[in-house]
């Protein structure tokens, strides 16, 4: 073959190289094969520094018919690639033995935050109550105004609340917030029923706090509302006594403290006896035998006004409980951080 007819050595090339492709018997040997002609020292590139010698006329014409050989061959790897990966994988079937013990795939579980705020809103649908949800970015005036929290409240102050940029959909309820608590929804139900309500709202509320082992920005509470003629405290101690023995057991000791709500009047906070010295006072519970977990109380007036309730016809008992704080003192959980560091060693464990 002489130097001179360059479009015959070029075709001679063809054929010895698809000779070789077609013939390839494992994907190692297809991609040496691929380096030594495609490569970038491979036959092709070879071929084409010859070109350098050609008169100018004729360059043009053998390096088209270059291009179509290196895309043919290209082709004809690709295609050969496909068909030997095809035979392998059904020879490894062949091969496979059965009798292997097999991979168990890690299965999921529900973290133990939904899982106690499911096992919460359980005991009370037991108890009767229906469950409802209400929205995380919430208007001013559920967060606040409708609940009797007067402007001034320092609760209302930018640093105590998320306060969102976006323009409000509908500025007679004021701006956007992210909820500091579940009570706005007891406004939203409130709005579009009338009495008997017997409700409880699981979900996300939100405060710029910042970050230790007893606060973090985002947790869960569970609101619960009832309303009615004739509902009284007894009511209100009654359920949560019931609620928290069913959750903690039956040996469980409460105590309810007065305290300040500007939606409920009159209010209180309700403790447990500590569960780890049983009241005799450890760190947990900061030497004092109780700890806190709920805040409730008898509605106020003005919140019945906002939505067009009679306070004279009827009373309602509210109360909110802090599901992590619920979730630390019964699983023995020290820092609420770590429900949320997504660390599956630790959420494996409940
Ligand atoms: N919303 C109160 C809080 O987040 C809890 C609460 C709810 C208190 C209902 C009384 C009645 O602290």
């Amino acid at each position: 073959m002489s130097d001179a007819d360059p479009l015959a050595r070029l075709a001679a090339l063809e054929a010895e190289l698809t000779a070789q492709l077609s013939d390839a018997e494992s994907l190692d040997e297809l991609e040496s094969l691929r380096i030594a002609i495609l490569g970038r020292k491979g036959q092709l590139a070879e071929f084409t520094k010859s070109l350098g010698a050609l008169p100018d006329t004729a360059r043009p014409v053998v390096g088209q018919r270059l291009n179509a050989v290196k895309a043919k061959l290209t082709a004809l790897l690709d295609e050969k690639r496909s068909l030997l990966s095809r035979q392998g994988a059904q020879a490894a079937v062949g091969r496979a033995d059965i009798t292997l013990p097999g991979t168990a795939p890690a299965l999921g579980r529900h973290h133990p935050i939904t899982r106690l705020l499911g096992e919460v809103c359980q005991a009370f649908e037991s108890l009767g109550f229906e469950i409802v949800e209400g929205p995380e970015v919430e208007f001013e005036y559920y967060n606040f105004e409708a609940l009797n929290i007067p402007a001034q409240h320092p609760s209302r102050d930018a640093f105590d609340t998320f306060y969102l940029d976006e323009p409000s959909p509908q500025p007679k309820k004021g701006g956007l917030l992210l909820r500091s608590h579940t009570s706005p929804v007891q406004i939203r139900v409130m709005e579009h029923r009338q009495p008997p309500v017997r409700v409880v709202v699981p979900g996300r509320v939100f405060r710029p706090d910042a970050a230790d082992a007893s606060h973090s920005f985002m947790f869960h509470q569970v609101e619960g509302l009832v309303v009615d003629r004739g509902i009284t405290m007894a009511h209100l101690k009654g359920l949560l006594t019931v609620l928290l023995k069913r959750l903690f057991g039956p040996a469980t000791a409460t105590r309810f403290r007065p305290h300040y709500f500007p939606f409920t009047e009159p209010s209180a906070e309700v403790d447990i006896a500590c569960l780890l010295c049983r009241g005799s006072g450890c760190s947990v519970c900061g030497q004092k035998g109780w700890v806190e977990v709920l805040g409730c109380g008898m509605v106020h007036p003005n919140v019945f006004r906002h939505v067009g309730y009679d306070p004279r016809e009827v009373t309602g008992l509210a109360f909110g409980l802090g599901i992590e704080r619920l979730a630390m003192l019964r699983s023995g959980i020290n820092d609420i951080r770590l429900f949320f560091e997504n660390d599956a060693r630790l959420l494996a464990q409940f």
